[in-house]
């Protein structure tokens, strides 16, 4: 039987750099001769597209609904017969994840009950904790000055308020769960490849242990 691969996540306000910095780990990873997939939440599939319509404003969802969407995405982007996450693992691959449930912890809980969104995410946590959670932190005056030279369309958790509150709400979660969480801050103000080279040397020495 093939070892287990390993669950990376890389979390951040809108615009930290996670997707620029998790293309570069998977490259660093398979020089290394690690087989590695890399995924994203909200997915593309039949609930995620809804999210999707949600987050750009096409659809209007009540709070409470969307952080129940993001839980049914997720255990669907986990449990997938034919493409989630515990399959690529099972089957040896490392899977780096843009966002996983610290997303709904920070960016739901600002409008909805903490402890209920905790609640609903159970399931996740129980049957897959990240190895590691890298949180890639930026102000959120970076964030939109990001968003804003390089998109056209801005989504609904898009301005320097909400993020301000999303920020937070990400460090209350961190804070409360030292105890059963590997979580790593990176410094996200820095040139790409600083970041980079933070977050390859971190990992190799500490998930991989090579
Ligand atoms: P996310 O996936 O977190 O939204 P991206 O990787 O897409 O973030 O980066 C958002 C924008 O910021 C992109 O235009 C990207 O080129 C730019 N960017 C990423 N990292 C940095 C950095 N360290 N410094 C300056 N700009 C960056
Ligand atoms: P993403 O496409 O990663 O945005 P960005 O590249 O700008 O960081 O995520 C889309 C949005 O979905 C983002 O605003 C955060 C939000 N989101 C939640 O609100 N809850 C969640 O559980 C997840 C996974 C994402």
């Amino acid at each position: 039987m093939k070892n287990r691969g390993k669950f990376i996540v890389f979390e951040g306000i809108d615009g930290s750099g996670k997707s620029t910095q998790m293309k570069l780990l998977a490259k660093k990873l398979e020089e290394k001769g690690i087989k590695t997939r890399l995924t994203l939440e909200p997915t593309y599939g039949l609930v995620g597209g809804t999210l999707h319509d949600i987050l750009s404003g096409k659809i209007k969802a009540d709070p409470k609904v969307t952080a129940a969407l993001f839980v049914a995405d997720r255990l669907d982007h986990l449990t997938n017969a034919e493409d989630g996450v515990l399959k690529s693992l099972e089957e040896g691959e490392t899977v780096i994840c843009d966002r996983y449930y610290f997303s709904s912890y920070a960016y739901q809980s600002t409008e909805v009950s903490s402890e209920w969104v905790v609640e609903a995410n159970r399931l996740c946590a129980e049957t897959l904790r990240p190895d590691v959670t890298l949180f890639v932190d930026i102000s959120p005056k970076t964030a939109m000055e990001r968003i804003l030279a390089n998109r056209d369309t801005i989504e609904i958790y898009e301005t320097e308020e909400k993020l301000t509150k999303v920020r937070d709400a990400y460090f209350a979660a961190f804070e409360k769960m030292k105890d059963c969480e590997n979580v790593k801050i990176i410094n996200g103000e820095r040139t790409v490849e600083e970041i980079a080279e933070d977050i390859g040397k971190y990992s190799l020495e500490n998930i991989f242990q090579i």
